[in-house]
């Protein structure tokens, strides 16, 4: 049984997981806007998981016979003065993200809830996953530059990671029973 601070504290990162979902669709839309096609399908697709890391709090939640509440929140930035600044952008927020994990890590540990801190485990690899995905396009970014061409391949670089995501998520589905 979780504790009333514990049941907030899940609640709390069920909406910013959600947020998440918003900034992303959000960002795919303006990169479709401006012809990244490549960066609007990766960042598509990122929304969709996030809805995924929404669903696993909001099961575990349920599991614990805990209400799930979802709140009005905040529309997401629409405009973004160039395609680094965006990424340097999700950047930040996945680390404020691995803030928030880390905070509710600590509330498992202290309060103690042994359950809910091997619950977490699964987030704190993956936020460290996602920080890396997104550091390491910030990186192709600043190694191509944004001159010239520059954009046109980053594109092309975001597009095939969006490729592998699509072909890892349709051999776990081929993986299904
Ligand atoms: Fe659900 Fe990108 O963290």
């Amino acid at each position: 049984m979780l504790t009333p601070a514990m049941i907030d504290r899940l609640n709390e990162q069920i909406n910013l997981e959600i947020y998440s979902s918003h900034l992303y669709l959000q960002m795919s839309s303006w990169c479709a806007h401006k012809s990244l096609d490549g960066c609007a399908q990766f960042l598509s697709q990122h929304a969709d998981e996030e809805m995924t890391h929404m669903r696993r709090l909001l099961n575990y939640l349920h599991e614990t016979g805990a209400l799930a509440i979802i709140s009005s929140m905040e529309a997401p930035p629409h405009y973004f003065d160039s395609l680094q600044a965006m990424f340097e952008k999700i950047y930040a927020h996945e680390q404020f993200v691995t803030h928030k994990i880390n905070d509710l890590v600590h509330l498992a540990n202290t309060e103690p809830d042994y359950a809910t801190l091997q619950f977490l485990q699964w987030y704190v690899a993956e936020q460290h996953q996602e920080e890396f995905l997104f550091k390491s396009i910030l990186d192709k970014i600043a190694l191509i530059g944004t001159e010239g061409q520059g954009l046109f391949f980053i594109d092309q670089e975001v597009a095939k990671l969006a490729a592998s995501k699509g072909m890892a998520a349709t051999s776990m589905e081929a993986a299904q029973p």
